[in-house]
């Protein structure tokens, strides 16, 4: 602006220039001042809507945000300030997260004085516990419904998650987020203190701190609504914009032999399935540590997919062996209830009838004095042929405990199955199978589906002052768990499969403890660096990954959410075998003759020698991703009972901010303030034109400079 002013060295043309800079000045100076107030925060998690056939859930702020002055909220005395007491709501509550409950929250709900809810992590996790699922989650969409088995159906006799609360699956008006990163909660505590403190429970005085909370929702009321105005949508409108989309992912699934791809497998071929579900969920969107309720089946089976594989006979057992990883299982079964549907169909490679059985490892990670719990469904039992092939693998399975630290133990056989991937599969056929945990009935998991579901929660202590590459192999209590669980349920699928006794199976304990590592506290570790395929580095970040299931526009083909990536680029590394393709072969292994019956990667390998550029490589694996999308999507029955509904709104932006706001008599003086020198500059505008003649007489001498 100087420059410009200098410019202007013509005598007439020096006073509009004056005005324009000043008037410049003015605005420059306006946005110096927003960014002065405003404060972003940068680490927040936030609240969104989902919705089913009926109901929608979650959070949603107005279509600008809500904003309200900030008050602390740290003890149950602080609640009566900001529902009653407090002189200035709105206000937007600083929640403690041990009074993050849904009797608190309820509270708010039926207060007009709360425009928003900021949650802190309480620290450390809430002793008592605290899970935000259902306390019978999955009702409804397992085995046991009014119709079948009705005398289980609600959790009745078992209820699995006693402390759940529900409260992800509460509707609420206002935005709720979460703040996750604890500098930034000193932030806006300081700005609380230096403007908001009740002195001697007088009102404190303007300026005041708020906070600005943004995350407005297009879709309302139920998914039949969203996708009735999606497809209105798609018909009239030039710009077609969908208001909601279907959560959905892939399951990954791998054999030890080859199956073809392309073809399915002949009925006499017999598959013995192993499954674990992949995904998880807690109240705030894409946070989801899910370290016992998922992560803590996956890598045991991962590990148990390992030993396997080393065995030399591995590929002429008389029966295949199948590892299934469920994608949106928390959804009302998305993954395994779409694999069901593809196999009834025929057009999967593997039909319902070639599974001889199926072992599925629930929450695994906090056993108690080594006891593992052996589920089974009572109601298939009933038939005497299901019942000997039921009771024939807990045979197999308790051999198979000889000699590894782990104790199986019998449930009654008149409980019902907790919730598992295979309640889908009895659905529609009497398949023999167990769902192995470390519950007998309630889960251990306090923290199921909530964001206190992490490596502490299963006890992954690491020794203060190690590197990461350190910490990356150092094997913790959990890692030796774990892998006990994963050479018994290796030795059990060889058995089931026909080999002889497998003795010699054994769990890797290093793979353990490094699949841990990733998959739990940092997925930017060497070794996912050098196994991850290339163009999924971009997934790999300096914190836990996160296990919600993500959502895909209808039709696409979404790429695999970041912890699928790691599954898929684990699997291979762990089960596949080196090749020696050029990326170009690796990439369209159109050429190769044995192309339905391999996946091929091409992934980054490990830093060369002078620790510069990776050296990549193609790894030829039976792993295979599976579209998990619920067939309530592919049946357009949007408001189905037998298969998930669930859908995310879409929205156009999500932030928080904080900022000073001056009192409501300020904000007027300065609006009329603004309108006057509005008004004003109008008049001045008026005038400078009205008099152009004479102001700009020597036109060519101020030509340079444009106005
Ligand atoms: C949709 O979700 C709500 C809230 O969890 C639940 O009450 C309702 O039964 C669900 N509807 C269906 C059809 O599953
Ligand atoms: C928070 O602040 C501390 C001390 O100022 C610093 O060491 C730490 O790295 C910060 N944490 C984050 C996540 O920025
Ligand atoms: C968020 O990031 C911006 C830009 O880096 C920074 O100015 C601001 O202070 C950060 N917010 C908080 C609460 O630290
Ligand atoms: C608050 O009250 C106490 C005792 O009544 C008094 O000593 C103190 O000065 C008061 N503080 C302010 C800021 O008014
Ligand atoms: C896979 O199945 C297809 C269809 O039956 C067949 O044409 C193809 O030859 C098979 N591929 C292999 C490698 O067996
Ligand atoms: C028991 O189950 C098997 C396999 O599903 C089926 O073939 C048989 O008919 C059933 N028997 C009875 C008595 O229902
Ligand atoms: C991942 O780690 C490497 C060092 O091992 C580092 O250079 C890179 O910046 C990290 N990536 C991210 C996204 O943090
Ligand atoms: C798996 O990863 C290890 C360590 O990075 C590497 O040495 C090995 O060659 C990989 N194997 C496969 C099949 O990718
Ligand atoms: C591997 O690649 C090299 C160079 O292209 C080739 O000479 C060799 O025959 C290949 N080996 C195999 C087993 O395909
Ligand atoms: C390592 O670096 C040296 C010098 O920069 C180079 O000559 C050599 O080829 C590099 N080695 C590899 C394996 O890239």
């Amino acid at each position: 602006m100087a420059a410009a002013g200098e410019k202007g060295g013509s005598r007439p043309g020096w006073r509009s220039l004056g005005v324009s800079v000043i008037l410049l000045a003015a605005l420059c100076h306006g946005s110096s001042v927003e960014r002065k107030i405003y404060i972003p925060l940068n680490s927040t998690a936030p609240c969104v809507r989902l919705l089913n056939a009926t109901h929608q859930i979650g959070c949603q702020s107005s279509r600008n945000g809500d904003t309200g002055v900030i008050h602390v909220v740290e003890k149950e005395e602080d609640l009566s300030w900001v529902l009653e007491t407090g002189p200035t709501p709105p206000y937007v509550v600083l929640l403690e997260g041990n009074l993050f409950t849904k009797a608190t929250l309820l509270k708010f709900k039926e207060s007009s004085r709360i425009s928003g809810i900021a949650v802190m992590y309480s620290k450390p996790s809430p002793p008592e516990g605290f899970s935000l699922d259902h306390s019978c989650p999955n009702d409804g969409f397992g085995l046991y419904t009014d119709d079948h088995g009705s005398q289980y159906s609600h959790c009745n006799g078992s209820l699995w998650n006693p402390l759940g609360s529900g409260m992800s699956y509460e509707d609420f008006q206002f935005p709720i987020f979460l703040l996750e990163d604890d500098n930034e909660t000193e932030v806006i505590k300081q700005c609380y203190r230096e403007h908001n403190i009740p002195v001697n429970d007088t009102a404190p005085k303007y300026p005041l701190c708020a906070m600005q909370l943004i995350s407005p929702m297009h879709a309302v009321t139920s998914t039949v609504t969203c996708m009735r105005r999606n497809s209105i949508q798609m018909s009239f409108s030039i710009n077609p914009e969908a208001v909601c989309d279907s959560l959905a992912g892939y399951n990954v699934w791998s054999t030890v032999k080859p199956v073809n791809n392309s073809d399915t497998l002949p009925p006499e071929d017999q598959v013995v399935v192993s499954a674990a579900r992949l995904d998880g969920r807690s109240f705030f969107w894409n946070l989801a540590p899910a370290a016992e309720s998922t992560v803590s089946s996956l890598v045991t089976q991962l590990a148990a997919a390992e030993a396997i594989h080393k065995m030399p006979d591995s590929q002429s057992l008389p029966r295949n062996i199948m590892f299934a990883f469920f994608q949106g299982e928390v959804f009302d079964y998305i993954g395994s209830s779409r694999m069901v549907y593809d196999m009834e169909k025929g057009r999967f490679p593997i039909r319902l009838n070639n599974i001889h059985s199926f072992v599925e490892l629930s929450q695994v990670a906090l056993r108690n004095s080594s006891a593992l719990w052996i589920h089974t469904d009572p109601i298939s039992r009933n038939n005497d042929t299901v019942n000997t092939e039921v009771k024939q693998l807990i045979d197999v399975l308790k051999t198979s405990s000889k000699g590894t630290n782990v104790t199986l133990q019998d449930i009654d056989q008149s409980q019902a199955l907790p919730p598992a991937s295979f309640q889908r599969f009895l659905r529609v056929r009497n398949i023999p199978g167990v769902v192995l945990t470390d519950h007998r009935g309630e889960y251990r998991n306090k923290y199921y589906n909530s964001m206190y579901d992490t490596s502490t929660n299963i006890n992954m202590d690491y020794p203060s002052g190690l590197s990461k590459e350190e910490a990356l192999n150092y094997v913790t209590g959990a890692a030796q768990s774990l892998s006990e669980v994963a050479t018994l349920l290796a030795k059990t699928l060889y058995r089931q499969a026909g080999g002889s006794d497998g003795a010699e199976i054994k769990a890797d304990v290093n793979s353990v403890t490094r699949m841990l590592y990733g998959f739990l506290v940092m997925s930017n570790n060497s070794w996912f660096q050098s196994i991850i395929r290339s163009d999924w580095k971009g997934n790999l970040v300096n914190k836990p990954p996160q296990y919600y299931v993500t959502a895909t526009s209808l039709g696409s083909k979404p790429s695999p959410n970041p912890p699928t990536s790691f599954l898929i680029s684990v699997l291979a590394n762990l089960t596949g075998q080196v090749v020696n393709y050029t990326k170009e072969q690796c990439q369209s292994p159109d050429k190769d003759a044995k192309r339905e019956l391999y996946e091929y990667l091409w992934v980054q390998g490990p830093l060369d020698d002078n620790s510069t550029t990776r050296v990549p490589f193609c790894v030829r694996s039976t792993l295979r991703s599976h579209l998990a999308e619920s067939p309530a999507f592919e049946l357009n029955e949007w408001d189905s009972t037998e298969y998930s509904t669930w859908t995310e709104s879409r929205w156009k932006e999500i932030r928080a901010r904080i900022f000073l706001v001056p009192s409501h008599e300020l904000e007027v003086i300065t609006l009329v303030v603004g309108i006057v020198v509005l008004l004003a500059s109008f008049t001045a505008t008026y005038f400078i034109n009205a008099k152009a003649d004479i102001l700009f007489t020597s036109a060519q001498d101020s030509g340079s400079v444009a106005y």
